[in-house]
């Protein structure tokens, strides 16, 4: 197939070019190398011989270019992570949610029917949560003097009391608590519009937290297995918010290659257009605090130093279920966190 990945440059789009590379697809790259995510980088020519067409996926000439002659796009171009401040609103939505409008717009031009999106776990919000009293419950956002006072499980709405974690599935509600977050949601939903309308097919992948190879620096933009690694270089403790306690999903970027790669080749088998979404996880969650000791041994560094500090709009526990993505696209997780986390402590980061 002649496949465009957009964002096919950054830290997850080249490894899904190298997957679908070696797959045997023909695959092109529109990338626009956004400062958030290079740094003023030159432009690479191309990448691993894939020819790499610089342009920005808000701009409908580029895309109508970008798109002549392609069979699928998968669609990672994206800003990602938490932001700086506010002032960041209107460039994640214009590259998040605009350049996704107009990208749709010319694939309904060009008659292109398969879409994988990048999306991500942050769309739900806090994850699943069920109360001793009172059941499966969605908490509240946590309060700041919570927080402050060191309570960082969410509490139950209805009497107030700790929450035990559970593990969320794609039909659970989606509750975007950040901006990164409701651009996410806003492309499920424009790629759900668009596919409905042009009888195409859309998966979305909602990634958990990937770490791997190629990944940025420490930046506002980072994840937080980016940020340990480059504490851990500089011979600093990684800096663990909160009491440590708090459960993510680290997957491995070859392991959200491969998804791609297997949402692509399950587009097909789709008799409905609209759009579906898979959890892309490891099946293996752990703390924070017990990641950053894993990267800390690793390097041989300083043992992490567990601050209380906190970040507003964080949620506690984000767990998902890997099932779907392993029942309808044949895709499991390969990577073990503690086998993909010590080769990460010495794997090249992007400068
Ligand atoms: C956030 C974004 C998510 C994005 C991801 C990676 C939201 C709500 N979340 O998710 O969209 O995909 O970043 O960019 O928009 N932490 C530390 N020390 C640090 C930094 C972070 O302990 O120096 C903790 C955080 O408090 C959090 C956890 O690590 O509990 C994970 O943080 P992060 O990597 O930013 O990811 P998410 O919050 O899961």
């Amino acid at each position: 197939m002649r496949v465009l990945v957009t964002g096919g440059a950054g830290f997850i789009g080249s490894h899904v070019v190298a997957a679908l590379a070696a797959a045997g697809h023909d695959v092109s790259v529109l990338d626009s190398l956004h400062p958030a995510a290079h740094r003023g980088e030159r432009p690479a020519a191309d990448l691993d011989g894939v020819t790499v067409r610089l342009g920005d996926v808000r701009d409908r000439d580029t895309v109508d270019a970008a798109l002549d002659g392609v069979d699928a796009v998968v669609h990672q171009a994206a800003m990602v992570g938490m932001g700086v401040d506010l002032a960041d609103l209107p460039e994640y939505v214009g590259c998040n949610d605009l350049g996704t409008a107009v990208l749709l717009a010319g694939m309904a031009r060009h008659s292109i029917r398969r879409l994988v999106l990048a999306s991500s776990m942050v769309v739900y919000g806090e994850g699943a949560y069920a109360c001793d009293e009172h059941g499966p419950v969605r908490p509240t956002a946590r309060r700041r003097d919570d927080l402050s006072a060191g309570r960082f499980e969410p509490r139950c709405p209805r009497c107030d009391s700790p929450l035990r974690p559970g593990v969320v599935d794609e039909d659970d509600r989606l509750e975007p608590r950040s901006v990164y977050a409701a651009t996410k949601l806003a492309q499920e939903h424009l790629a759900d519009a668009w596919a409905r309308e042009s009888g195409a097919n859309a998966t979305a992948l909602r990634y958990h937290n990937v770490y791997g190879p190629g990944m940025p620096r420490d930046t506002p933009y980072s994840g937080v297995a980016a940020i340990f690694r480059s504490a851990l270089e500089r011979g600093a403790a990684p800096q663990v918010y909160e009491d440590g306690g708090q459960r993510r999903d680290f997957v491995h970027v070859h392991d959200v290659a491969a998804a791609n790669l297997a949402a692509l080749h399950a587009l097909d088998d789709r008799d409905t257009p609209g759009i579906r979404a898979y959890n892309i996880a490891s099946g293996r969650p752990q703390t924070v605090a017990d990641m950053a000791t894993t990267l800390a041994c690793a390097m041989a560094g300083p043992a992490p130093r567990v601050t209380g500090a906190f970040r507003a709009g964080d949620v506690r526990h984000i767990v998902a279920s890997p099932r779907r993505a392993h029942d309808e696209l044949g895709f499991t997780a390969t990577v073990p966190p503690a086998t993909g986390l010590a080769e990460f402590a010495t794997a090249p980061l992007r400068a």
